[in-house]
């Protein structure tokens, strides 16, 4: 395993990390010692840093990272996880308060609650789990958000990008209010490579890259007309032709690449990785052959240049999935 700075902050984390949404649910069926054992072998393997959430299972994900850090005895790992805005619409409308969404005392019990679940004193990373460029003229939260870092309730402050509008946090990042980004740059999604990645990298903030695999499509291995399990959101992110029209473009990627000596997943995961803005991926764990496979992608060489323009080609601007399609 290889490790990177996380921007400008003195961590260095592993290149691929632990993205701990299915442990917590929402992906169908997960057995939590399946959970247990998934996070046991990525330590194991050199991953030492894990993305979770309030959301991810209503903190059963947070739960799940707090006793298996401490059964181990409480390793070097960073734990980055994240606070929602207060309930209304997802992402934020445009129309929406900070007030009303991050207020102060809001924020403060929401943090407590997070390290609570986790069971440690301060939380490593603490990121705002979305966001509206309607609050950057008066992004009021960040600064809460920083006086809790100087008490030492948090250690780095993040923002993860609200998904119709990725470049809504390039502001926040030039003014100096966040240390990390997490954002998707995938083989689809590749819009971030215009500005905010080269912002990120210009204001040394780290960046996290998640959903690699587009919610598993890019490892190539959905076929059309896959049916995913009752309780799993992706019967709702791959909604009408979604899939399939997902599918057939993997199948393109594939005829396109050949024989190259990558696998799909070891694709995705090194085209996250071949932006120098990029600290670390997070492909979502739930199994420990998934930790073995992914943790594995760090020590393969990098892309070759021409295999990196390639893929480039395959860039796929679409709608999000808040819209259908
Ligand atoms: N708004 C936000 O801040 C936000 C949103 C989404 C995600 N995230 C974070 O980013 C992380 C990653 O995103 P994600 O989990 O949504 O999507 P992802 O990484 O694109 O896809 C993960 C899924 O792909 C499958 N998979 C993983 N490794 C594989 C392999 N080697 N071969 C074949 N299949 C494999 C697994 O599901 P199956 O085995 O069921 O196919 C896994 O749950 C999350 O866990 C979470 O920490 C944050």
């Amino acid at each position: 395993m290889k490790y990177r700075k996380l921007g400008n902050s003195d961590v260095e984390v592993s290149e691929i990390g632990f993205g701990a949404w299915a442990i917590g649910g929402g992906w169908g069926e997960q057995a939590r010692d399946e959970s247990e054992t998934a996070l046991e072998r990525a330590l194991d393997l050199g991953i030492n840093f894990i993305d979770t959430a309030a959301g991810y299972g209503g903190g059963r994900s947070e739960r799940i990272i707090g006793e298996v850090l401490k059964r181990r005895g409480n390793p070097k790992v960073l734990v980055a996880t994240k606070t929602p805005p207060q309930q209304g619409a997802w992402p934020p409308s445009p129309y929406c308060r900070w007030q009303d969404r991050y207020p102060e005392s809001y924020l403060r019990a929401n943090v407590e609650e997070r390290l609570r679940n986790l069971g440690v004193e301060r939380i490593d990373l603490l990121q705002l789990h979305t966001w509206t460029r309607a609050w950057n003229r008066d992004p009021k939260p960040f600064e809460v958000l920083q006086s809790m870092k100087r008490e030492g309730k948090i250690g780095l402050v993040g923002i993860s990008t609200p998904e119709p509008d990725q470049n809504a946090v390039i502001d926040l990042m030039r003014a100096g209010l966040v240390d990390t980004v997490q954002a998707i740059y995938n083989i689809f999604e590749q819009e971030p490579a215009a500005e905010l990645l080269p912002v990120a990298q210009e204001r040394g903030v780290g960046v996290i890259v998640r959903v690699a695999f587009d919610e598993g499509v890019l490892t190539g291995k959905f076929k059309p007309g896959h049916q995913f399990p009752e309780g799993d959101f992706r019967r709702n992110y791959f909604a009408g032709d979604r899939l399939d029209r997902a599918v057939a473009r993997v199948e393109k990627i594939k005829e396109a690449v050949g024989d190259c000596g990558y696998t799909m997943p070891q694709l995705a995961l090194k085209f996250a990785m071949s932006h120098a803005a990029v600290s670390a991926v997070i492909p979502g764990i739930r199994s420990v052959a998934q930790a073995e496979a992914n943790s594995a992608v760090s020590d393969l060489p990098d892309l070759p240049e021409k295999l990196l323009c390639d893929l480039r080609a395959h860039r796929w601007p679409r709608g999000f999935w808040y819209g259908g399609k």
